[in-house]
Formats: C-alpha cells, structure tokens, sequence
C-alpha cells in the first residue's frame, strides 16, 4: 500500500480593489449578471463570467426550474454558451459572484462538482489553464490557478 497526497493552492485577495485590472472587470460583468438569476425556489442567486482569449466576455446566471433538475447553475450557462458560439476561442478567465438573497453571503462559493467536471471538459479541450476567481456577495476573493486545481482525480476522456 502507498499513500497518495494531493494538495490544491488557492490564492486569496481581501478585496475587489486587489484583483488585476482585468479580472476586477470580468469580476463587475459576474456581479451584474447574477442580477438577472432566475432563483426563485434557492432564492440563491450566482452570476458568472467568462473572459475568452478573443477578449469577449461572455456571461451567463443561473436558470432555475419548478422541476428542480431541470435547471442550470451560471457557470454551464455560460460556458455552454462559450462553447456553442465559440468553439475555437479559449477560455482564460472564469469569474464568480454567488450568494443568499436571504442572509449576506460572506465566504467565497466555489462551482459546483458539476460546474467543475464541465469547466474541466474546456480546460483539457483547449489544453491550457483556466483561471477561475470566486467570491460570495461580501469579502474577499478566492483563485484558482487551473480547474485542475479544484478536481483532482477527474474524470476525462482519456478513459473512453
Ligand atoms: N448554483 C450555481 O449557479 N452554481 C454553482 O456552482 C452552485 C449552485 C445555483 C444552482 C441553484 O439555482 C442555486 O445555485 C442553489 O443551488
């Protein structure tokens, strides 16, 4: 038997004010878009961003359902949407925006496990990182280098 140890890095910035020029305005298109979430049964609402290396933004929120499973969190809105209309940009920058409509939401919410394995599926497609910034509605800020970073032992298509 051996043992294997994995270990993730994550960096923290305090506020708004620390991010990189580019990342604080992807981060404002993330805020602006969690307006528009359609969470009235969560009543959480997430607003996502994507910085393509076209330097489009494209951003999505998530869409929920009365039949629950049938709707979708912000990141796969937007990435799928990145995806669908284009195919042959990369994705360099994920930022994120979530939080309670109910009680202040204060500690960074990372993407879901589902959000990750799709976030996962652009990283491998267009082989290299994506960067990916999230934050509750108040405090600080927390990154990842790669999506590689936030699931280890993923799954991918090398198993097929
Ligand atoms: N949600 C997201 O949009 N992204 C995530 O990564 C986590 C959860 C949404 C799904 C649902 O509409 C609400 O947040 C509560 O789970």
């Amino acid at each position: 038997m051996k043992e294997i140890k994995i270990e993730s890095t994550l960096q923290v910035f305090e506020s708004l004010d620390e991010l990189p020029p580019e990342v604080y305005s992807l981060m404002q298109n993330a805020i602006k878009a969690r307006k528009g979430a359609y969470s009235p049964y969560s009543k959480f609402s997430v607003g996502a961003a994507i910085l393509l290396d076209n330097n489009k933004i494209i951003t999505g929120n998530n869409q929920e359902n009365a039949s629950f499973p049938s709707g979708l969190c912000a990141e796969r809105t937007a990435i799928y949407y990145a995806g669908s209309q284009f195919p042959d940009s990369k994705i360099r920058i994920i930022a994120i925006c979530a939080g309670s409509l109910k009680v202040p939401t204060t500690t960074p919410i990372p993407p879901c496990g589902a959000c990750r394995q799709a976030i996962a599926e652009y990283e491998i497609k267009q082989k290299s990182p994506v960067e990916i910034y999230f934050k509750g509605e108040l405090g600080h800020i927390a990154k990842s280098n790669s999506l590689e970073n936030l699931l280890p032992f993923m799954f991918d298509k090398s198993v097929l």
